[in-house]
């Protein structure tokens, strides 16, 4: 299997960033998140590389909600990055993490009055999703006594090659005003006092291989700056989302790179925003191509069984990484302490929770497992640890970052008690 480079086998074990997985397994125990800091940071870097070499005026944000850990936005303040926010507590996370928050942008398509407050309290730009929103908006702007600068999300009406639950610029999906009713929604803006219409955001979808629909949607943004700078709107920023896909299917998938999306997309941009005679800032939001290859799942096999197929039954389950249940996702998997082993057997790997979906991988060929083998889930660091639950009362589990060969906990492990302390029965039941 093809691995990226800060991935390697050496004496038959799994390492990132030149550690050994089977150590950090016996050291922190397992389940076990371990992330790759150089790694995150060189994607964030090919990213700026790519797009500053053909525009002058780029901001990356990262996605938050990929991987709201503090260490991660902190690695990433560092750099330059700003964040798409989608709460007021991944706001929290990235002014935490240090990041300037006129780098920030606040999406989202139920915000709620406090979220608003929020975002005009800290300066932060805001996306809006409706007419409605921006009335609010408003009105919370007008009794901060302050001006909050917006852009309107564009629901660009794109079918992209994805799977349908994250396809989010279809003309059909609950985020951002159709793209027709854009220059209505601006002239809306302008009218109102305490509002300041500056950008124009849209997101087609996430997990897209192909670069072709980015080039599409880009036209689309084009032609609204275009019909808006008509308009008397002056156009700052331009974000035009995040998702570029990655390969997880290692051997088989293309993988897209920074570089292929801005020579195809930054062509398109460019002509467009000079025609109309403007340079505004190009922001892109990605998430995933930033951290999910990131980071290794370590998880324990428990036990095995032959049944109607050989399981093998792990410590990780949806709880930890739901996208194989969630989207049929499909993540790469590797017994970390015999990497080198032949592929002899097929197995299914099953997490611990009490249902059937709970399926880590199916049908892949692994060598013969023994109880206490460590199998590494990888590109497991966008939308893994982010999206896991305590189902099942289960702690969620400790993450390591490395950087350089520093390595240190960013997250300690959940215990019962951290589950259990904010639950208390009520009075009639004491
Ligand atoms: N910006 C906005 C407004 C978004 O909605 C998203 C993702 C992103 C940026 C980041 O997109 P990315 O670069 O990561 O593709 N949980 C799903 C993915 C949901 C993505 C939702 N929006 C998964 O595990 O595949």
């Amino acid at each position: 299997m093809k691995l990226p480079h800060h991935l390697t086998i050496r004496n038959g074990h799994l390492h990132i960033n030149g550690q050994d997985c089977t150590a950090l397994a016996q050291t922190y125990g397992t389940p076990l998140y371990v992330t790759s800091e150089d790694r995150i940071v060189e994607h964030y870097r090919s990213y700026t590389k790519a797009f500053l070499a053909r525009y002058p005026k780029v901001q990356v944000l990262f996605a938050a909600k990929a991987n709201g850990n503090l260490a991660v936005m902190r690695a990433l303040a560092r750099e330059g990055a700003g964040a798409d926010v989608f709460s007021s507590g991944e706001l929290r996370l990235a002014l935490d993490a240090g990041m300037a928050p006129e780098k920030l942008l606040f999406n989202g398509s139920s915000k709620t009055p406090r979220d608003l407050q929020l975002a005009v309290e800290n300066g932060v730009k805001v996306s809006v999703d409706s007419l409605d929103e921006l009335h609010q908006l408003d009105a919370v702007a007008r009794a901060a006594g302050k001006t909050v600068k917006i852009a309107f999300r564009v629901n660009p009406a794109l079918d992209v090659p994805t799977h349908p639950k994250i396809a989010t610029g279809l003309a059909t999906s609950k985020f951002g005003i159709p793209h027709g009713e854009i220059p209505a929604a601006y002239r809306e803006a302008l009218a109102c006092k305490n509002i300041q219409p500056v950008g124009i955001h849209c997101h087609i979808g996430s997990q897209i291989l192909d670069i072709e629909p980015f080039v599409r949607a880009a036209e689309v943004m084009v032609r609204i700056a275009t019909e808006l700078t008509n308009m008397g709107v002056r156009l700052e920023f331009i974000d035009l989302g995040g998702g570029l896909g990655i390969p997880y299917h290692h051997d088989t998938d293309p993988a897209p790179t920074p570089e292929d999306y801005a020579a195809k997309v930054i062509p398109v941009f460019r002509a467009g925003v000079e025609a109309c005679g403007i340079t505004p800032e190009l922001w892109v939001e990605p998430g995933r191509s930033l951290v999910a290859d990131s980071t290794v799942l370590l998880t324990r096999v428990n036990s095995t069984k032959s049944a109607h197929k050989k399981f093998a039954n792990v410590d990780a389950g949806f709880n930890l990484l739901i996208r194989p249940a969630m989207y049929d996702a499909y993540h790469e998997v590797i017994v970390a302490n015999r990497a080198d082993a032949p592929l002899t057997t097929e197995y299914t790997v099953t997490g611990p929770i009490c249902e059937t979906g709970d399926i880590v991988a199916a049908d892949r060929k692994l060598p013969l497992l023994e109880t206490g083998d460590i199998i590494a889930v990888l590109d497991a660091g966008a939308y893994g640890f982010a999206m896991s639950s305590q189902y099942n009362c289960r702690p969620r589990c400790p993450e390591v970052l490395i950087q350089g060969s520093r390595i240190s906990l960013m997250r300690r492990g959940e215990t019962v008690e951290d589950i259990t302390a904010p639950m208390q029965c009520p009075p009639w039941q004491r």
